[in-house]
C-alpha cells in the first residue's frame, strides 16, 4: 500500500525533505487517555501486547490523537526472552520481572534460538499486519527489538535496576558465557526483526536502553559488535540504533550500517553530530521533562532543537515520554515540528 506520509522513510533515506518527521518514543502508552481506558478492561499488560487487535487500537490512537508522522507498533523488548524460554511478567507499578533467570552455561544451552524462537511471536506479527491494514497507509509503522546487550541485562538480573552488577558480573567473571549468551540472543533478534519487516514493519529501531552503563570498553566489547550483526543482516528496511547513554559509542555507533541514530539529551544537537559525523541521520533529543513546561515554552524548546540539529534529523525526545506528561505539552511539541520548515 503507497504511503500517504512517507517523511519519516524519506529522512531516514537521507532525501531532502521540507521538515523533519516527529514522533516520540513511547507515544503509545499512558499518556493517552484513550490507552488507559483499553488498559483498565484488561487483566495486564501482557494481555495488550499478546492480543494483536487490541495491540493494533492502542498503536494507532498516537496517530489520530497527536498527529505524529509514524506509528509504533505496541509491543515490548522483553517479548524475545519469553520466546526464548524465559518468561516475563510485568509486575503493576513495579516493571518487569523474571521468574527464572540465566545464572549457568547449562540455562543458556537450553534456550530457543533464531527462527524456533521468533516464530513463538505470531501474536506481534498479527498486530502489525493488523495496524498496517488499519493505518491504511497514513503513516509509516515502525517496528523495534531490544539491543542484545540490554536483553542479556534482563534475561539475567530478573527486573529492572540502577546498576545491573548481576548482569555486569557476568560480564567480567564469565565473559565467555556472556559472549555465547549474546550470540544466541543476537541470532534470535535477527530472525524476528526479519519476520517483522515481512509482515509490514517500514523501519526498525533497535532500543540499547542500558548501554549507558557500560564503559567504553565493554560496551565495544559486549554491545556494539552484536548491534553491528544484526544492522548489517536487516537490509529490507532502514534501521535505527538507540544507545541511550552511550554518547562514548558515538563514533562507533556512526561505523555500523544503519541509516539513523537516536540521541538522549545528555548530548548536544551539535556534539551529537560531530561525533556521528555527516553520513547518518540523527533522531531526538529533547529531554522529555521539558513537556511539563507551558505550551509555548516547549514550542520555542522545540524550535531550538530543531535548529541546532539542521537538516537530517527526525525530532523526538531523547527517551520514552513519562506516563504523566501533559497532553498539551506533547501536543505543542508535535505541533512545534509540524509547523517547522527548512531554510
Ligand atoms: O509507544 C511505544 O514506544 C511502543 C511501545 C513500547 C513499550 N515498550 C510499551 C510499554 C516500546 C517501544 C517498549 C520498549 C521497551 N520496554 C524498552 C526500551 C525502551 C526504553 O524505554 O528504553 C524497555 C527497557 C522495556 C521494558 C519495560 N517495559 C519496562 C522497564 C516497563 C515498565 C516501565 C513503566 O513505565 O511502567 C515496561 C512496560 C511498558 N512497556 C509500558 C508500555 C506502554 C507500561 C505499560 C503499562 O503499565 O500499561
Amino acid at each position: 500500500m503507497k504511503l500517504k506520509n512517507d517523511l519519516l522513510l524519506r529522512t531516514a533515506r537521507g532525501e531532502a525533505v521540507e521538515r523533519p518527521p516527529v514522533w516520540l518514543m513511547r507515544q503509545a502508552g499512558r499518556i493517552l487517555p484513550q490507552y488507559r481506558a483499553v488498559r483498565e478492561k484488561l487483566s495486564g499488560f501482557k494481555e495488550l501486547v499478546e492480543t494483536p487487535e487490541l495491540a493494533a487500537e492502542v498503536t494507532i490512537q498516537p496517530v489520530d490523537e497527536l498527529d505524529v508522522d509514524a506509528a509504533i507498533i505496541f509491543s515490548d523488548i522483553l517479548v524475545i526472552p519469553e520466546a526464548m524460554g524465559l518468561a516475563y511478567e510485568m509486575v503493576e507499578k513495579r516493571g518487569p520481572l523474571f521468574p527464572e533467570t540465566i545464572r549457568s552455561e547449562g540455562d543458556i544451552q537450553k534456550l530457543v534460538v533464531g527462527e524456533a524462537a521468533a516464530a513463538r511471536l505470531g501474536y506481534v506479527y498479527g498486530a502489525l499486519e493488523l495496524t498496517r491494514n488499519n493505518l491504511a497507509g497514513r503513516v509509516p509503522l515502525i517496528g523495534f527489538s531490544g539491543a542484545p546487550w540490554t536483553l542479556l541485562a534482563y534475561m539475567v538480573e530478573g527486573s529492572g535496576s540502577k546498576t545491573f552488577s548481576r548482569a555486569k558480573r557476568l560480564l567480567y567473571r564469565e565473559p565467555k558465557l556472556a559472549h555465547l549468551l549474546l550470540e544466541k540472543i543476537t541470532e534470535t533478534i535477527i530472525a524476528y526483526l526479519k519476520e517483522k519487516a515481512r509482515h509490514g514493519a517500514d523501519l526498525i529501531q533497535l532500543f540499547d536502553s542500558w548501554a549507558g552503563i557500560l564503559s567504553p570498553a565493554s560496551y565495544r566489547e559486549f554491545s556494539a559488535p552484536y548491534l553491528q550483526q544484526i544492522c548489517s543482516a536487516i537490509t529490507e528496511v532502514p534501521v535505527t540504533v538507540f544507545a541511550k547513554g552511550a554518547w562514548f559509542a558515538l563514533e562507533d555507533i556512526s561505523r555500523m550500517d544503519c541509516q539513523v541514530i537516536g540521541l538522549d539529551w545528555n548530548v548536544s544537537p551539535e556534539e551529537g553530530r560531530r561525533r556521528a559525523g555527516e553520513e547518518k541521520v540523527l533522531q531526538g533529543n529533547l529531554d522529555p521533562c521539558c513537556l511539563y513546561a507551558g505550551p509555548e515554552q516547549v514550542s520555542r524548546a522545540a524550535r531550538e532543537m530543531l535548529e541546532a540539529f539542521g537538516r537530517r534529523h527526525i525530532a523526538n525526545l531523547g527517551h520514552g515520554v513519562y506516563p504523566d506528561t501533559p497532553l498539551d505539552g506533547v501536543r505543542a511539541f508535535v505541533q512545534a515540528v509540524k509547523n517547522y520548515r527548512y531554510k
